[in-house]
């Protein structure tokens, strides 16, 4: 059944193999954010200017800022096939969340490259940010694999596909993609 489809099912170059791929290591950076924000719960050492745990939320936001090949290669390559046939629902509404998605990564980006003091109030805005960030993400990323995903693979032709994977290929992978 489609929308219990596996990334392997797919040839490892298909456009979706690849978006899936990609949505199993963002679901993983996820995790580390996670933890990293429980550990700043527990003791804000380590969140100080140039202090470690500061240091690699920045790197995480970072990363999850690289996803934008991976926005963009939906938004230009899947999500316009998607709506030439009549289904321009789900995509639209994808793409309001990678709106939401982007703005927060940036405020959680520039939260740790600012100078400002890890007090009380620094802490509980970078838990607000995370646990909005990670709830947005997972639910996009299910709502991606689970439903437009399937729909998209039961209704666009291989003459579709072939010029989403142009697209793709034009655009290219994000920093942390295994592909090429
Ligand atoms: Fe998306
Ligand atoms: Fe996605």
């Amino acid at each position: 059944m489609l929308s219990q489809m596996g990334a392997e099912e797919l040839p490892p170059a298909h456009p979706v193999r690849i978006l899936m791929e990609e949505h199993d290591q963002l679901l993983g950076f996820l995790s580390e954010l996670e933890l990293a924000a429980a550990a700043a719960r527990k003791s804000a050492t380590g969140l100080e200017v140039g202090g470690t745990l500061r240091t690699s939320i920045h790197a995480l936001a970072l990363t999850l800022l690289d996803a934008e090949p991976h926005h963009q290669r939906e938004e230009q390559g899947l999500f316009p096939r998607m709506e030439r046939i009549g289904i321009e629902g789900p995509p639209h509404m994808m793409r309001m969340e990678h709106e939401i998605l982007r703005a927060a990564k940036r405020s959680l980006a520039e939260q740790m490259s600012s100078d400002a003091p890890a007090n009380e109030a620094f802490v509980a805005q970078l838990c607000r940010t995370t646990s909005d960030l990670v709830g947005t993400l997972r639910a996009h990323i299910q709502k991606e694999n689970r439903i437009l995903y399937p729909m998209a693979l039961e209704a666009l032709s291989a003459e579709d596909w072939r010029e989403i994977a142009t697209d793709c290929e034009r655009i290219g992978p994000c920093s942390f993609s295994k592909w090429r």
